[in-house]
């Protein structure tokens, strides 16, 4: 009796031993649609999202391969353990914007420890909404629907997922804490309207790796309160880039500190690497933001930092933006961009960038305006390494050079040439036993220098700095 009892609890622990290992699966059942058409599963998958979220646990919602349309639905929790949602086929929200009350199609809420997979899509039909959109023109216009929102999500991995053509922005993410994507699929056509790709605000902990991002709108943009943020392996275009921003447009915005955008491609967007606060903003903090090993394929705006951020023009172009943005740096940036200025530091005039570095830059501009360069306002940057163009070559401070001892002929008249930025200019140049002559026929050996104040000591056989 003792023993049978023994070999029963055995059994038992054995029997139950796999679904500690293999989630409990929820499938959604293929209703069928009345009076024909794809069946909405809404109610279907509430019910399977009911029962695998009280699981205590992991549990897995299961939807089967197949087209299936879904109404707009809020997957809830607290849920008692992990829970996995894993999506074969394809669902198709309603096309007609005026069928959603809010402002979300599929929205995971809540939850503390969920899975996304299954190499499914999440289809938004937006075209017909695309064509609605005049938030350009219309301040109070209508919020169009997001395709997948994370609403206080943890612990949470989102891979081999697809979001096609999506109302408004593909995802949301907001107070987030420790949430992955990892091959996730973003796509839309190039002149769909706001189809950001995936948005990250108020968060802790995102990462966005090895992901593949083709919409009309920023691929990746960060608001406010994004913390370590990390952006690896993304190959992002058409869409407007990796942006931080726009910030500064509201009161009480929460700093981003910690974005790192690492060994990522841009093609054909109309920005590479971007920051972006408002013009006459609120107060606002953005610190410690690292872009590295980014290739560029005919970007118009490769490398960019916009303090003047104004589309529609409607802001009050005199008062300057008070976000702070602060040890930036943008590293291993080459490549191709499609127009003349391919990096732009337009910082604050109230607020001067602080610990900007850029370093290895190789961008190429093939246009008839000659090749590219840069313009900068309101920062002094680190320069080093490779600078194609030369940074911010206006306002670059150059300090501490000394020529000494340099002897011998010089082919042309103008032996030294030492001419500085007039915004910039160069501090503790030393010339000392310098001794260039000039043979020709055009006289003696001349020197032309601008704003600098050289010290010259020892002989010196130039007419140093004349026009200095
Ligand atoms: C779902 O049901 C409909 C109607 O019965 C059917 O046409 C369709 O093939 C089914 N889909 C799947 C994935 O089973
Ligand atoms: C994506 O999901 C599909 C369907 O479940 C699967 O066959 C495929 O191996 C998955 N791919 C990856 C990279 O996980
Ligand atoms: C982050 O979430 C993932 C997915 O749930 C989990 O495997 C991982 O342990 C979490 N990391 C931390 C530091 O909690
Ligand atoms: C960089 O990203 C590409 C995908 O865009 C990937 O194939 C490659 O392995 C990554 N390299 C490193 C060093 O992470
Ligand atoms: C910027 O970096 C410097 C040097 O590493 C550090 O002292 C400073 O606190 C940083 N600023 C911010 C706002 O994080």
């Amino acid at each position: 009796m003792a023993i049978k009892s023994y070999i029963g609890a055995l059994l038992l622990l054995l029997l139950s031993f796999p679904s500690t290992i293999n989630a409990q699966v929820f499938q959604v059942e293929n209703y069928s649609a009345k009076g024909g058409g794809i069946p909405d599963i809404k109610q279907s998958l509430l019910g399977a999202w009911k029962k695998a979220c009280a699981s205590t646990t992991r549990a897995k919602v299961f939807i089967a391969g197949g087209t299936f349309a879904l109404s707009e639905v809020v997957l809830e929790g607290p849920c008692k353990a992990h829970v996995e949602f894993e999506i074969r086929g394809r669902l198709q929200a309603p096309a007609d914007p005026s069928r959603f009350k809010t402002d979300g199609w599929v929205v995971f809420q809540r939850i503390d420890g969920l899975t996304v997979s299954g190499g499914g899509t999440f289809d938004g039909q937006g075209k017909i909404a695309w064509g609605q959109n005049d938030c350009d023109r219309n301040t109070n216009c209508r919020t169009l629907p997001t395709n997948l929102r994370f609403n206080f999500v943890s612990n949470a991995i989102i891979h081999n997922v697809t979001t096609l053509d999506s109302k408004n922005f593909h995802v949301n993410v907001l107070g987030a804490k420790n949430l992955t994507f990892k091959n996730f699929h973003v796509n839309a056509p190039g002149d769909s309207v706001n189809t950001d790709g995936i948005h990250i605000g108020r968060s802790l902990g995102v990462n966005i790796l090895d992901t593949d991002i083709k919409t009309g709108d920023d691929c990746v943009s960060l608001g406010d309160g994004s913390r370590q943020i990390t952006v690896r392996g993304v190959t992002c275009g058409p869409g407007h880039g990796i942006s931080v921003g726009s910030l500064g447009k509201y009161d009480n915005e929460e700093p981003v500190s910690g974005v790192f955008v690492t060994n990522c491609t841009i093609t054909g967007a109309t920005n590479g690497a971007r920051i972006k606060t408002w013009l006459a903003s609120k107060i606002g903090i953005a610190t410690d933001m690292h872009f590295q090993d980014v290739q560029m394929n005919g970007v118009a705006n490769p490398v960019l930092i916009d303090q003047g951020y104004c589309p529609f023009n409607q802001c009050q172009a005199q008062i300057p933006s008070l976000v702070k943005i602060s040890n930036v740096s943008f590293k291993r940036i080459r490549g191709t961009s499609s127009t003349k200025v391919a990096v732009k530091i337009a910082c604050s005039k109230r607020i001067p960038c602080e610990g900007v570095e850029i370093a290895d830059i190789n961008l190429v501009y093939k246009g008839p305006d000659g090749p590219a360069t840069s313009e900068c306002s309101n920062v002094r940057p680190l320069i080093s390494g490779m600078q194609n163009p030369l940074a911010c070559a206006e306002i670059v401070k150059i300090s501490d050079v000394s020529f000494r001892n340099i002897r011998g002929t010089s082919a042309t008249p103008l032996a030294v040439k030492l001419v500085y930025s007039r915004g910039v200019p160069c501090q503790k140049v030393e010339l000392a036993d310098n001794n260039l002559r000039y043979n020709g026929r055009n006289g003696a050996s001349t020197s032309q220098s601008a704003n600098m104040k050289p010290t010259i000591t020892g002989k010196s056989s130039l007419p140093i700095c004349a026009g200095s």
